[in-house]
């Protein structure tokens, strides 16, 4: 059994750039149950708390702390990006590539790969140049990228901005079936449906702080605050 990575402790955490404050001071415990929904206005901060969170954003003060050591949780964690970056090589090649960096062989790496692309319906695209992919098939395939290692932890940044309905669903299916595998979901949208289906928890940010830390059944049926009641409405909150 591997070692407990819960609870994730950040303490006064706050990153600053340029004299502005992005996010913080955080004063945060996550356990390691369930998956928590983070949502905010534009520029509330929500992509620069999952960066910090995932540790690849230096802090300026305060503390985060995972229940393991951190080079551990870093080994075990994985980050969805809001625009995924394609190598250039195909599909399959893309999807095997974390197995190849831990030194999976070759053809081991390329059958779970393999198995991944069906998953994400790009079955038939195994050797497509994964530069030439939709957006929505870059998002699919960064999320089966991510998850080919099984981390315990995985971040996602609205991996479903821009995307339709169906890779929306195909996209919520995954993480709701990995979800029930027991990996921990960290996840922004900027869609309150999906945050409803998704959520355990939900973190309001709002100008670069938690505004709101609640059990979904309690935030959407209704928030403390009156900025997080406004956001609820689609009122501008600032
Ligand atoms: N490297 C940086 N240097 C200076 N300011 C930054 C930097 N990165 C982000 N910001 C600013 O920090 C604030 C928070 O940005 P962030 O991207 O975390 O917000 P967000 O909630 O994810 O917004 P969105 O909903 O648009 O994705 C914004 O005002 C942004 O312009
Ligand atoms: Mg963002």
């Amino acid at each position: 059994m591997a070692e407990p990575m819960f609870p994730l402790v950040a303490e006064q955490a706050q990153v600053r750039r340029r004299g502005k404050v992005l996010v913080g001071p955080v004063d945060l415990t996550l356990q390691g149950q369930g998956t928590t929904i983070v949502i905010g206005p534009n520029g509330a901060g929500k992509t620069s708390l999952l960066k910090m969170l995932h540790g690849i954003l230096r802090m300026n003060g305060g503390d985060l702390r995972w229940a393991c050591p951190m080079a551990e949780a870093q080994r075990r964690q994985a980050f969805v990006f809001q625009s995924p970056v394609m190598m250039r090589r195909s599909v399959v090649d893309n999807i095997a590539y974390p197995l190849q960096l831990i030194g999976t062989k070759r053809k081991e790496a390329r059958a779970r790969a393999a198995a991944w692309a069906e998953r994400i319906s790009l079955g038939d695209a195994l050797d497509r140049p994964a530069t030439l992919l939709s957006g929505g098939e870059r998002q699919k395939l960064a999320l089966a990228r991510a998850l080919i290692r099984e981390p315990d932890v995985l971040f996602l940044d609205e991996p479903c901005a821009s995307l339709d309905g169906r890779a929306t669903r195909e996209i919520e299916e995954i993480l709701q079936q990995t979800a029930s595998e027991g990996t921990r979901l960290i996840m922004s949208t900027h869609n309150m449906g999906q945050a409803q289906r998704l959520a355990d928890e939900v973190i309001f940010v709002l100008q670069g702080r938690i505004h709101e830390f609640s059990p979904a059944v309690e935030f959407f049926s209704g928030p403390r605050t009156a900025q997080a009641k406004a956001f609820l409405r689609g009122d501008i909150v600032e």
